[in-house]
């Protein structure tokens, strides 16, 4: 099976590293690319919980200024709460709460974001949602109003997120987006076939996404990527121990990609590049690039 070949990869990512050693780890990045990521804007959605919170603190240790959004304003709060007790700085993470289903909501979360900047050089869409226990088969029991919810955050939502942002991103002289997906979007399991359609929407919306702006952008450094992230112990996945801190490490290397990386690939969070329908692996370390 071409999606667990072990072809190519970026050895040595770091996946549990512990987040209040972050200074002596830097969650495995080299000094040139942590300092690669400081002083960069960036919008992480989801960021109130799991993996978008990690995710979003890394990047305010690596200096980054890191917009967090999610619809609870308490979550938001949490996350900035945790990097407080991280020893993150923590001034420039900046809450601007946001439904991503809404159009109106985004354009209103946009408007906040140019308050303090014109551009933004990253976009990490993390928000989504789990499959409902509704129905134990649902493609064949499962509510219309369940669905359509489902595929409007995990799917629309991301869509409308990047579409919102892209003023922004393609305002400087290249950008990185990354989406967060899952096995699920290869997979067929029972139970969760409305959610494994929405991954694997979110890696066609991700390679699509990626060739359009390579086309429509082409004198930019554009990488836009799908990550998927493995397992963790989130607030939609309460049956693991692993830390959402995890996915960290790849994550950055990715972000801190210097001009020439990846635009349109496939990768786990433990450093193997996929194949996803008629893309194939990326076929270079990540890493040989400082
Ligand atoms: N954890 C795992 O084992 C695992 C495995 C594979 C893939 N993933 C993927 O990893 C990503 C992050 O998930 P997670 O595990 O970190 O789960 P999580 O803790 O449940 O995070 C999901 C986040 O999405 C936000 N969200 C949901 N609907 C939203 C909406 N309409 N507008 C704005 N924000 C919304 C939630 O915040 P609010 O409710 O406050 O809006 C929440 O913070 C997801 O794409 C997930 O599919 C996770």
């Amino acid at each position: 099976m071409r999606l667990f070949q072990k072809s190519s990869s970026t050895t040595s990512i770091l996946q549990n590293a512990h987040p209040s050693s972050w200074r002596e780890h830097r969650f495995g990045l080299s000094g040139s690319r942590w300092e690669r990521l400081k002083g960069k804007d960036f919008w992480v959605t989801g960021a109130g919980t799991g993996y978008g919170r990690c995710i979003a603190l890394a990047l305010a240790a690596a200096g980054a200024r890191v917009f967090l959004s999610g619809r609870r304003v308490e979550k938001l709060r949490e996350t900035v709460d945790e990097g407080t007790a991280l020893g993150i700085d923590v001034r420039q993470c900046i809450e601007v709460p946001v439904d991503i289903r809404s159009e109106e909501d985004l354009v209103r979360a946009v408007k906040n974001i140019q308050l303090v900047t014109p551009s933004l050089y990253g976009l990490v869409n993390s928000a989504a949602l789990p499959q409902s226990g509704e129905a134990a088969f649902p493609l064949t029991a499962q509510s219309g109003a369940c669905w359509t919810n489902l595929l409007n955050t995990n799917v629309t939502g991301q869509w409308l997120t990047c579409k919102a942002a892209m003023p922004l991103l393609s305002h400087g002289d290249g950008f990185r987006i990354l989406f967060l997906s899952s096995f699920a979007g290869w997979a067929s399991t029972p139970g969760f076939g409305p959610y494994n359609i929405s991954k694997s929407a979110v890696n066609t919306l991700g390679v699509s996404l990626a060739a359009e702006c390579g086309v429509r952008y082409p004198e930019k450094d554009v990488q836009i990527n799908v990550l998927v992230p493995g397992e963790a112990r989130t607030e939609m996945n309460q049956g693991s121990t692993e830390s959402p801190y995890a996915v960290v490490s790849m994550v950055l290397v990715l972000l801190s990609h210097p001009p020439g990386g990846p635009n349109g690939y496939f990768f786990s969070r433990d450093g193997r590049h996929l194949a996803f329908a008629y893309t194939s692996e990326y076929p270079r370390s990540l890493l040989t690039v400082h």
